[in-house]
């Protein structure tokens, strides 16, 4: 049987990859597997070795052809992964001249996921932990630029089913409650 294309999306710092990391601990106790896939890792790979940045939160501000370019190539990479793969990623990018689709169709084509998960907190909360994370150049915004991204990202989730016919999942990772955002992704996986 096929496996899998789960892709996990939210806003910078609202805490995907924790929630991932957490639930693949769960999924791997019951057996099942997962590849973890990291989207903006495949993408500054191929930046990194043209030399256009050199590090992962500089790729944002690239001319747009450029970023599609480096999208087109990573989903290219990711497509041919067998199995059950989850991919950590973005439903919507903020640059310096608008928001750019994480999944274009071009993307959503090569990989046509089964389910897109949104991760969400409230805006008070990504806006404290981006503050605390002195390990990345976060882009500095405020709470209601954050809701904005937010609210962006869920119409776009919508364009996504259409495209696919994937469902869309959302799941709220709020502060203190690790756990339950973990294991609702690990049933969502299941
Ligand atoms: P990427 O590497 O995905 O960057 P990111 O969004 O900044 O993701 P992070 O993994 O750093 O943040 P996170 O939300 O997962 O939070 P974390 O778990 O670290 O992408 C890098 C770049 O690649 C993008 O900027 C873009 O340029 C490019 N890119 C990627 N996909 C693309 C696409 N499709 N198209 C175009 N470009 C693309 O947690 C953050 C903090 O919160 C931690 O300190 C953590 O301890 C804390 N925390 C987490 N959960 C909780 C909780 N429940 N309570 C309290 N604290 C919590």
């Amino acid at each position: 049987m096929a496996g899998k294309k789960v892709i996990i999306t939210g806003v910078p710092g609202v805490g995907k990859t924790t929630v991932v990391n957490e639930a693949l601990k769960k999924l791997k106790e019951d057996g099942v597997e997962y590849q973890s896939i990291n989207f903006g890792t495949f993408m500054f790979e191929v930046a990194k070795s043209e030399g256009i940045a050199q590090d992962r939160d500089q790729m944002r501000a690239l001319d747009r052809t450029v970023q599609k370019r480096l999208q087109q190539l990573a989903a290219q990479a990711i497509a041919q992964i067998p199995g059950n793969v989850l991919i950590d990623t973005h439903a919507s990018v903020k640059t310096p001249k608008g928001y750019l689709a994480g999944l274009p169709e071009w993307v959503l084509r090569e990989i046509m996921p089964d389910i897109v998960v949104l991760v969400e907190t409230d805006n008070d909360q990504i806006l404290m932990r981006r503050l605390s994370d002195e390990t990345r150049m976060r882009d500095k915004e405020g709470s209601r630029s954050i809701a904005e991204h937010q609210q962006f990202n869920r119409s776009i989730a919508a364009a996504y089913a259409m495209v696919t016919g994937c469902t869309i999942k959302i799941i709220t990772n709020a502060d203190f409650l690790l756990e339950q955002a973990s294991q609702n992704l690990a049933e969502t996986l299941r």
